[in-house]
């Protein structure tokens, strides 16, 4: 099991930041943070064309040896943050994604326009929805730390019944 996990928002204090990090200290060595979004190229075709950028190539490799993606995403103006769509186009050009198991996370109850803007998205890039992975915690105007979320039990339980259903 190798769970990469890309995280919507760029803040250093990003609450999906915390959930995933609460996630990795279930989870271990098997999940693995992707940190470098803020890092790919806007995507350009003509740039795609000549040759992918070394962000975009670490990008794909990762995801290629991914069981299972997990995405935790703030929504900026009922959408999907640009940084991560640009992410999401730069992955639509190449296999890696193609029927790759995936799990939508959110750290807002609110964030109902960016969830179904990624389902449609990733459907289209032909990604498997695992629906028993996906999950919301609600953490919207608080500051949690990873620690702070393992030590809510409804939190710590949603948590690893997401983790086991991304297993199985
Ligand atoms: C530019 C911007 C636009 C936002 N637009 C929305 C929105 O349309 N709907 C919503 O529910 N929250 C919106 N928010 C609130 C964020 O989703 C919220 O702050 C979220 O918890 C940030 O996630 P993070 O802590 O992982 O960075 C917006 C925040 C920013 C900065």
């Amino acid at each position: 099991m190798r769970i990469l996990a890309l995280c919507g928002s760029l803040r250093a204090q990003s609450t999906n930041l915390s959930l995933l990090t609460a996630a990795q200290e279930l989870a271990g060595a098997s999940l693995h943070i992707y940190r470098d979004l803020g890092a790919l190229p806007h995507y350009n075709a003509d740039v795609e064309e000549a040759g992918i950028p070394d962000p975009v190539a670490a990008l794909r490799k990762y995801v290629r040896d991914a069981s299972v993606v997990v995405i935790s995403s703030p929504e900026y103006a009922r959408g999907v943050p640009g940084s991560l769509k640009n992410a999401l186009d730069w992955l639509v050009g190449g296999p890696e994604f193609y029927a790759k198991p995936y799990a939508l996370w959110s750290a807002s109850d609110r964030a109902v326009n960016v969830d179904a803007a990624l389902r449609l998205t990733l459907d289209t890039m032909s990604g498997r929805r695992v629906e028993a992975g996906c999950l919301t915690v609600p953490l919207l105007g608080k500051r949690p730390t990873a620690a702070e979320i393992l030590a809510a039990p409804a939190a710590r339980r949603a948590l690893e019944a997401a983790l086991v259903a991304l297993r199985t």
